[in-house]
């Protein structure tokens, strides 16, 4: 394919609009009609009841029959139909109908996919233990993704597995039979499912003319078994990259655990993309199926649609009730506030830090000054090099300044971010676009992502760029000459965050800390299908069954994995328990590498970059306490989003004893604060608010005293009553409450300060996130009562 179309291909795409394939009425719609739970009706019954709801909208039932795509009626209750815009309000405004929303298309969070180089696994998390190693047997773990290529290493049957869990109840399928599950599915990978009604009826027809994609759950995108191998990936000693870089064992979080795979992303403009009634329909699928964690790195940027009406939110909170514990990526739209996605109480949402190490890669001019950049190259490489202003018309590296065709044919061009604002992904595509070798990028500030890395890219500072504009300026014929990349670990303080990560406050909770934890993202190395190049140079014949990529998507397996143990070792765990288990043992980092501000200042990691902090798999395996939350909370929770007691009825699966009703008044905005999370933010401090916390003890010794150690956050005072917890087996058992009283002690209106309360019983240690927004001072003279800043979704 010619490289002209190829990237007209990219950019027309992503402003293109999809035409809606259309059964009814000109402008029908993939729409999810969504319900809450199932009522404990056989799915059966469930989905004859949402043809009959759907029925009141058609004139024959026919019709309805025609336009459904889903009905989802084993994990929970709800459908997705081709609606026209009159079929969905009638709908919306039907009885116990909690949401009607259109579907929307959904990302990866990779930073892309193609990423190929890097040196050597090296992760943090491998170091603490060998406990990964020994449990996760009994536990599954679905993965919501681009699918599997099953002939990976990370996937092979090994004689260790004992038999598949005798609760599982899912299978695989086969498709269009480029996936055959007699040698596919096996003691490792148990499940394999795939959903494309909502992506074709949105997009149109898959492209699957010389494997474009598989309509079957095999991986054509790569993500999915990267992610999959990341969460659960079998010990593979010999991973390395084409043979040659990054030698070294390979392996999931919890390389034991059973791997179930839901194929909901599809290869599109060079990435995957999913439809929210396809990730709908393999939630309600594999919460049936008898999964224990789901992993999901995908997601939408803000702005965020209401939790109800959003299908990650909706799988979570019905896998939560199952006690599924479901993982989500933050995304990629760092590192401006506020642009975390999937915020929800009941998701575990993980930010992507660094790992130590750096590729410094050695550049030498032609008159023999040389200079350390950065990048991934495998190979060296000597060319012409040139200044941008000769390839691209005003010297702006991008497409459309292009020359023509061949300008930078056989050449090394010389970028600078700082000419109108390029990315180097940017520049990197425009430079291939015009036949160039290569790029060296020059810009102020460090964003190396892997973003660029399908084209070789050397990421050099302001000063060294001006260095080589002088050479080039005042030589005849410039030259350059690029040594391969090198790897140096443990030179570079990490973790750090990284650039792309999504960061806090949640823009629609933001009285729920997220992200909640951060875990390496950022180069890691796992398996990836052999048919899929990882970069657009020619490979010749050779293929890799393992690449680097980039993304929250990356850090996310990382901590299923980690919960997969965990649930492995603790059984009984409720999803709430693992992801405080996860949060309060997590670290802090001092950081002052990664983040600079518009005005070059540079900005320590805080919260709302890393939630919690770093996880440490192994401390969450025995965290002393556990901050836990059952069903009551989460009345209280949706009673502060405004649903009714009704509305409630339908969300909350109903437990003996369980209380429905919302308490009056002001009390709803304490739901959403009281939820009992192992984070505190108040976004909205205008006068002393007092929040209460419950904790339970999960330690090895039932009989334990815990003190606490308070960090106020700048102009706030904190005070936490009583200050010691005594757990006595014989004496109330093992829960003990505790409430923290925060007044403000400036006179502020919007910064957000952070602050710890941490509880230790000499061994644990508890650490739990206090974030403070004072907001006392009157916005010029415009002041909103102090409750009113809290975001309610059922008015909506
Ligand atoms: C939507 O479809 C229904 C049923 O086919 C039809 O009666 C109605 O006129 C359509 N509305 C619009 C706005 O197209
Ligand atoms: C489908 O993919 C094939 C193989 O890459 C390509 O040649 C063809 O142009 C694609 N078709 C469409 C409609 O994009
Ligand atoms: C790994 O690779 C090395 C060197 O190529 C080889 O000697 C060894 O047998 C391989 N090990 C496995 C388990 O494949
Ligand atoms: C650069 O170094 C090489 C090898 O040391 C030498 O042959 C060459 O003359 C030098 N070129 C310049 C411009 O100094
Ligand atoms: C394309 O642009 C380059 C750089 O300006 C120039 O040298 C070359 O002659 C141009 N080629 C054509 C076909 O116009």
């Amino acid at each position: 394919m010619g490289v002209f179309v190829l990237l007209l291909v990219v950019f027309s795409l992503r402003f293109a609009v999809y035409p809606v394939q259309s059964t009814a009425g000109s402008h029908a719609a993939v729409h999810v009609v969504y319900l809450g739970h199932n009522n404990a009706l056989s799915p059966s019954l469930t989905s004859q009841s949402h043809l009959q709801l759907l029925s009141r909208v058609f004139t024959k039932q026919s019709e309805a029959k025609q336009a459904i795509l889903y009905s989802y009626s084993c994990g929970f209750s709800g459908f997705a139909a081709l609606l026209n815009s009159t079929q969905a309000s009638t709908l919306s405004e039907t009885e116990g109908v909690i949401s009607v929303f259109r579907s929307r298309t959904l990302e990866l969070h990779t930073t892309r996919s193609w990423d190929f180089m890097g040196l050597n696994l090296h992760m943090q998390i491998e170091q603490s233990s060998q406990t990964h190693l020994k449990f996760g047997d009994d536990i599954i773990v679905g993965v919501l993704d681009t699918g599997v290529w099953p002939e990976s290493e990370s996937f092979r049957d090994d004689p260790h597995y004992g038999p598949i869990p005798s609760s599982w109840r899912g299978t695989c399928v086969e498709g269009d039979g480029s996936f055959d599950p007699a040698t596919a599915c096996n003691r490792k990978l148990i499940g394999a499912r795939y959903y494309l009604a909502g992506i074709e009826s949105e997009l149109g027809p898959l492209n699957t003319t010389g494997g474009e994609e598989y309509r079957s759950p095999r991986d054509r995108v790569g993500h999915g078994t990267h992610t999959a191998s990341t969460a659960v990936g079998s010990v593979a000693p010999n991973a390395s990259y084409f043979g040659q870089l990054g030698l070294g064992v390979a392996r999931g979080g919890a390389p034991r655990a059973r791997l179930a795979v839901y194929k909901v992303c599809w290869y599109r403009d060079f990435t995957g993309r999913c439809s929210d009634a396809d990730i709908l329909a393999a939630f309600d699928d594999a919460l049936c199926d008898g999964v224990h964690v789901v992993s999901a790195s995908l997601g939408s940027s803000p702005p965020l649609m209401p939790l109800f009406a959003t299908s990650t939110e909706i799988g979570a909170f019905h896998a939560m009730q199952r006690g599924v514990v479901t993982v989500f990526s933050a995304g990629n739209d760092g590192p401006d506030a506020s642009m975390v996605q999937n915020v929800s109480p009941w998701g575990l949402t993980v930010a992507a830090s660094t790992i130590d190490r750096r590729f410094p890669t050695v550049i030498t001019l032609g008159n023999n000054a040389s200079i350390v950049g950065e990048s991934f190259l495998v190979d060296e490489m000597t060319r012409r090099l040139v200044e941008s202003s000769s390839v691209f018309t005003d010297g702006t590296c991008t497409f459309e300044q292009l020359m023509n065709r061949t300008a930078a044919a056989g050449k090394i061009v010389l970028c600078f971010g700082t000419t109108g604002g390029v990315s180097s992904e940017g520049a990197a595509l425009a430079v291939y676009a015009g036949k160039g070798d290569g790029v060296i990028f020059a810009d102020s500030i460090s964003r190396k992502t892997s973003q660029d890395n399908f084209w070789p890219t050397v990421h050099v500072d302001l000063n060294q760029g001006t260095q080589i504009l002088c050479y080039i300026r005042a030589s005849r014929k410039a030259t350059v000459h690029i040594s391969r990349s090198k790897t140096v670990v443990g030179k570079t303080p990490a973790p750090a965050v990284a650039y792309f990560s999504s960061r806090g406050p949640s823009s629609i909770t933001p009285h729920i800390l997220k992200p909640d934890v951060t875990a390496p993202g950022v180069n890691i190395l796992a398996a990836w299908p052999p048919k899929s190049s990882p970069t657009m140079i020619p490979l010749d014949k050779r293929s890799t069954q393992w690449n680097f990529d980039s993304g929250t998507s990356m850090s996310c397996p990382h901590v299923s994995g980690i919960a997969a143990v965990i649930k492995s070792v603790h059984p009984t765990w409720s999803p709430a328990a693992v992801k405080s288990a996860l949060m309060t043992t997590a670290y802090m980092y001092d950081d002052t590498s990664d983040v600079m501000l518009a005005g070059g200042t540079l900005k320590a990691a805080d919260t709302f970059d890393v939630g919690a902090g770093h996880v440490d798999p192994l401390r969450a395996l025995d965290p002393g306490l556990v901050y836990d939350a059952g069903p009551r909370d989460h009345v209280l929770f949706l009673c502060a989003l405004g649903y009714t007691a009704a509305q409630i009825r339908q969300l909350v699966l109903p437990v003996p004893s369980l209380d429905t009703s919302c308490p009056h008044g002001g009390a709803a905005m304490a739901g959403a604060a009281d939820l009992n999370y192992p984070a505190i933010v108040l976004p909205d401090l205008g006068t002393t608010v007092t929040v209460k916390r419950t904790v339970t003890n999960v330690g090895p010794n039932r009989a334990a005293v815990y003190g606490v150690a308070v960090t106020c956050p700048p102009g706030a005072h904190a005070v936490v009553w009583p200050p010691e917890l005594a757990f006595f087996p014989d004496h109330g058992g093992d829960m003990a409450s505790y409430y923290v009283s925060v007044t403000p002690t400036k006179l502020s209106r919007g910064r957000f300060d952070f602050g710890e309360i941490v509880w230790s019983d000499g061994f644990h240690r508890v650490r739990t996130p206090l974030v403070v927004r004072v907001t006392n001072l009157p916005d010029d003279g415009v002041r909103a009562a102090a409750d009113d800043g809290y975001y309610s979704e059922a008015a909506v």
